[in-house]
């Protein structure tokens, strides 16, 4: 019979259910994400052919195996990790905590010969400091060996074999195995970037929050490393972004090479040509350089047209598309008046891009009211650290006067 094991707690996302073993061919998946993109996220899973997903708290909860599993690292755009728990208990004091991680089957899934490291996350009146949580953790295992066997699994923080994840919530012990290693934003293309890139999951998540149909063009004209327009590519291509990268299930003990070569050759399989006109622009030359790279090293290149241009001397041929502006917030990247900085650019796109649809990212509010449009849609996200305003406006003809964008 199930154990169901639930918190109540508005802050914990796992709500688990854990079967005995002799059942486990399904198991519970979390995939974790930015704040805001739970709904696009679930989407995502839902593609991959999962009936049944729960939206939590920055995550997602599914039902898999192993090829969802593999399935969900490989493919997933919007996911930051994807975590597998394997116990739930109770402790609201580290002699608990202690025991209850040191009690775990650990042999099921770690050797003496394997490296580990814990992350933990704490939202609790019984636990307040993580890194103790997860020192703890790591004594319970490595007291576990050494007893045992006199001998102790390595700790290995930057590139374990198994990274295991204590999430802590009140007195809910959840623990999990994290499937993905670094978060599945790095998808190896963004060696070179400026000095305030927009995190690949956050663009695209923007990407398809836009539903761009992959037809009409797509126009990053604030372009910087490129992230918008080689998600827009990996998008439009139906390139898998984790093609280029490692995984942490690849060293677990039970990892199937065969089957993730045979989901990978599946998702290459599912490439297509790409239709629409994808364009990169900045007035910076050295950004244009950087991006040509970024695009190159996740296999787009061909697909993207850089130029190194001002926005203020461009315009949409077509009469059709899709822009999507990250500009200067005046936080990380300094823009004099930043205020009319914005004014220009809301009255570029009225005068320049007519017909096109144009969704602009920044955590600058009172540069944004400058924008001079009346936004259609307006959406609350984070840029690392930075609360920003998503924000959508129809460049269509008489497009609507301005109001308050929050
Ligand atoms: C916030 S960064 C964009 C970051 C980008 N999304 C990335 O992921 O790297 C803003 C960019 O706008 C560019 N920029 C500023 N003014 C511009 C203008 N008038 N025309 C074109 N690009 C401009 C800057 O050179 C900078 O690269």
């Amino acid at each position: 019979m199930a154990l169901l094991l639930c918190t109540y707690q508005k802050m914990a996302y796992f709500c688990v259910t854990l079967n005995p073993p002799f059942l486990l061919k399904t198991f519970d998946i979390i995939a974790t994400t930015l704040y805001g993109l739970e709904e696009i996220l679930a989407q995502e899973i839902r593609q991959l052919g999962v009936a049944d997903v729960t939206i939590l708290n920055r995550a997602v909860k599914f039902q898999g195996n192993l090829e969802t599993l593999y399935k969900a690292n490989l493919l997933l755009r919007t996911a930051v990790k994807i975590l597998k728990p394997i116990h739930a208990f109770r402790a609201t004091n580290e002699n608990q905590l202690y025991s209850g991680i040191k009690n775990m089957n650990w042999e099921e899934y770690l050797t003496i010969k394997k490296s580990f490291a814990i992350d933990a996350a704490v939202h609790s009146s019984f636990f307040t400091h993580s890194l103790y949580v997860a020192l703890k953790s790591k004594d319970a295992i490595v007291d576990l060996y050494r007893e045992k066997y006199k001998l102790r699994p390595s700790v290995n923080t930057e590139n374990p074999d198994l990274r295991i994840n204590v999430h802590i919530s009140e007195s809910m012990v959840i623990v999990s195995l994290d499937s993905s290693g670094s978060t599945l934003g790095k998808r190896n293309y963004r060696l070179e970037q400026g000095d305030a890139p927009i995190n690949e999951i956050l663009a695209a998540a923007i990407i398809l929050t836009a539903e761009w149909d992959k037809k009409v063009d797509f126009i990053d004209p604030m372009c910087g490393s490129g992230t918008f327009s080689i998600e827009a590519a990996l998008i439009a291509a139906n390139i898998a972004p984790g093609r280029n990268r490692q995984f942490t299930f690849q060293t677990w003990l039970d990892y199937d090479a065969q089957l993730f070569e045979r989901v990978k050759a599946e998702a290459d399989d599912k490439i297509v040509p790409i239709k629409a006109k994808i364009r990169a622009l900045d007035i910076d030359k050295k950004a244009i350089n950087m991006a040509i790279s970024n695009a190159r090293r996740a296999g787009v290149r061909e697909f993207i047209t850089f130029e190194g241009k001002d926005f203020f001397e461009t315009e949409l041929p077509n009469g059709e598309g899709i822009v999507v502006i990250n500009p200067p917030y005046d936080e990380r990247l300094h823009v004099d008046k930043v205020e009319d900085f914005y004014d220009e650019i809301g009255s570029h796109l009225k005068h320049k891009y007519h017909g096109c649809e144009a969704w602009i990212i920044s955590s600058n509010f009172d540069a944004l009211k400058r924008f001079g449009l009346k936004p259609s849609k307006k959406i609350k996200l984070f840029n690392g650290s930075l609360e920003c305003r998503l924000l959508k406006y129809e460049l269509y003809e008489g497009s609507r006067k301005m109001s308050n964008p929050e």
